[in-house]
């Protein structure tokens, strides 16, 4: 059918344009390998809530998107040295992805796996946000 692939064609574009109008940030090589470093925590952490979530471990999970993204997570990733580097926006875009990381810990605590559910996606649509904006050069 021509016209449906025609659409699947447009959906797949869609997000790669959106892509090329990413914003470049520049930073001193060791910063940048930090950034990345910690964004493979970000998601080796996001696998392993996905998976506390889903075996029902909602206190562990709430204590470990506290302590490796949640606000605690901050210095143990040396946020006050990439932080400086970020353009405002970028930096804010961060700073909102620790408290959304911090605001699941509270909630998965109290035990209720769809609220939880719920407020895991305020983290994952923070990294979403800056990965369509940003790129590092
Ligand atoms: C404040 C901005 C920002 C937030 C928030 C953010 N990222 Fe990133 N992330 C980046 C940038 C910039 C890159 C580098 C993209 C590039 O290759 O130019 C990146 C790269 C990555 C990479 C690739 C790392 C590598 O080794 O190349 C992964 C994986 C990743 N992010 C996961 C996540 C996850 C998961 C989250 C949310 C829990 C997240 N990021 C939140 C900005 C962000």
């Amino acid at each position: 059918m021509p016209q449906r692939l025609a659409l699947i064609l447009l959906l797949l574009a869609t997000p790669l344009q959106a892509a090329d109008q990413r914003i470049a940030v520049q930073l001193p090589a060791a910063v940048a390998e930090q950034l990345r470093a910690n964004m493979r925590d970000h998601l080796a952490t996001l696998d392993k809530l996905l998976g506390q979530l889903a075996a029902g471990q909602l206190q562990a999970a709430g204590q470990m998107a506290e302590e490796r993204l949640g606000l605690s997570a901050m210095q143990h990733h040396h946020a006050d040295h990439i932080a400086p580097y970020l353009p405002e926006p970028m930096r804010l875009i961060g700073s909102r992805m620790h408290e959304a990381a911090s605001h699941f810990g509270r909630i998965a605590v109290e035990g209720d796996r769809d609220r939880a559910l719920t407020a895991l996606r305020e983290i994952t649509a923070t990294c979403t946000a800056c990965h369509n904006r940003y790129q590092l050069r």
